[in-house]
């Protein structure tokens, strides 16, 4: 499958758990039931196509930060995010490679691509990293949705999970700081988080019955959306 967007070159390495994650299960095939590889077939495009502009966003401020005006802690703090995303594309990429491939999954992958690629759109870039601290804030909930769904605890699909959301908790604190200090209003904070909340739920909705299929309701996910973070 071509990515959604192009691949970076892993540059630097970070302390990511999902990076432990791969050591350990790189080499081992992960048992899913049939319904459940449809599910994730579906689902784990949609993830990816995010890890994948993700780190297109911070490799691309990291140049600007060294180019303008260093803020070089942001600088460090944003190569190691780039090398996070980089691992969870590697861990759920291999996982999708083990799994069939939807009939659709151009039109999955269409879908996604626009969704991200039309975040940075004509944005300033306060408001652009205010906007992945919000999707970042969501995915966190969509993996401790996963944690909680139909997938037992200790599944290595959960553990993935579960270290994914250790470094998005993370991303979202980064990204929220460098948006403030770029100039974005807090006042907005609110009525702009609900905005991302929305567009996102409209993406994933899309593919409600396979969220469905790993016991995850979207609605636990996107009904607390004036929660902290
Ligand atoms: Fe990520
Ligand atoms: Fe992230």
């Amino acid at each position: 499958m071509k990515p959604c967007f192009p691949s970076l070159p892993q540059s630097t390495q970070s302390e990511s758990p999902v990076r432990y994650w791969l050591v350990e299960y790189r080499q081992q095939s992960i048992d899913f039931t049939a319904d459940q590889q449809r599910a994730l077939a579906r689902l784990l495009p949609l993830l990816i196509c995010g890890e994948q502009s993700s780190q297109w966003v911070f490799h691309n401020e990291v140049q600007r930060q060294r180019d303008n005006n260093p803020l070089q802690q942001a600088v460090a703090d944003f190569e190691s995010i780039v090398a996070d995303e980089q691992y969870h594309e590697e861990a759920l990429e291999m996982i999708r490679l083990s799994l069939p491939e939807p009939d659709d999954i151009t039109q999955i992958k269409r879908r996604s691509q626009r969704f991200f690629a039309a975040l940075g759109l004509r944005q300033s870039f306060d408001v652009h990293f205010a906007q992945i601290a919000c999707l970042d804030a969501l995915v966190c909930r969509l993996m401790l949705a996963i944690e909680k769904g139909s997938l037992s605890s200790d599944h290595p699909f959960v553990l993935l999970c579960r270290a994914i959301k250790q470094d998005e908790a993370k991303h979202v604190t980064l990204s929220k700081r460098h948006a403030l200090a770029l100039g974005f209003e807090h006042s907005q904070w609110q009525s702009f988080k609900n905005s991302i909340a929305d567009r996102l739920y409209t993406l994933l909705a899309s593919e409600r019955s396979a969220f469905e299929t790993i016991g995850v309701e979207l609605e636990t996910i996107f009904d607390s959306k004036e929660g902290n973070q």
